[in-house]
């Protein structure tokens, strides 16, 4: 697994420790600080399979398909650029892979006062989005089955008197490559398949996943 925004590595740890000694699990963060600090919470804590990496959501060091889930918490608010963040986070998961953020959202656009305030930026209340909007980025990313898993309270955000909650939220890297990817004749090349082709492919034995490779 991959944890966005790692920072002391907490969640990290215990994922290394949920995924037994064959597993592994690696924290991204920003800052050499937290990196440096969750190195040393894992060193504490003699786990072997916890790895920390300098990396922005942005621009994640690591290779295509490379985790099963990918996690979050409380950082896609503080990042500027969060539709390129969703499309990094797509790009490391393998196919069929699971997205799960926690985030604060906001009931509505945030004011232009607000948004350009670094204090309401580093207080996790400038960069929150609205759900919809959340929804919107995590499909254009590539994800779907987005669905809220969870859902607190309603928070005021502080002295900015913007509404915000905490949620929760599982979206999927579908399994299927797009119709596009078609191999063979008739609907090679094309957006969508024919149902002859279609039900070829779906039938084709031992061929999950409609025949087409994962
Ligand atoms: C509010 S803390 C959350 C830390 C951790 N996820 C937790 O639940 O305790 C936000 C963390 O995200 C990191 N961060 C902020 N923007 C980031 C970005 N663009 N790329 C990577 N990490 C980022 C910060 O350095 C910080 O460690």
């Amino acid at each position: 697994m991959v944890d966005l925004g790692s920072g002391a590595g907490l969640d990290v740890l215990r994922a290394a420790r949920a995924v037994g000694p064959h597993g592994h699990a690696v924290g991204v963060d920003l800052t050499q600080e937290m990196v440096a600090l969750a190195r040393r919470n894992a060193a504490a804590l003699g786990a072997a399979n916890a790895r920390f990496v300098v990396g922005e959501l942005e621009a994640l060091p690591l290779p295509d398909g490379f985790a099963d889930v990918v996690v979050s918490n409380c950082v896609v608010n503080l990042v500027p650029d969060k539709a390129q963040a969703f499309r990094e986070a797509h790009r490391v998961l393998r196919p069929g892979g699971r997205l799960v953020v926690s985030d604060v959202v906001a009931h509505r656009a945030v004011p232009p006062g607000v948004r350009e305030d670094p204090q309401a930026w580093s207080a996790c209340v400038a960069g929150a989005v609205s759900l919809p909007e959340y929804f919107r980025l995590l499909a254009e990313a590539g994800f779907h089955a987005a669905e809220v898993l969870e859902e607190s309270q309603v928070e005021c955000g502080g002295p900015w008197r913007v509404s915000l909650r905490s949620v929760t939220l599982r979206a999927r890297k579908p399994s299927v490559r797009p119709p596009s990817a078609c191999p063979r004749d008739p609907c090679a090349g094309r957006t969508a398949r024919c149902s002859r082709c279609y039900n070829r492919l779906d039938a084709a034995p031992g061929r999950p996943n409609h025949g087409l490779p994962v």
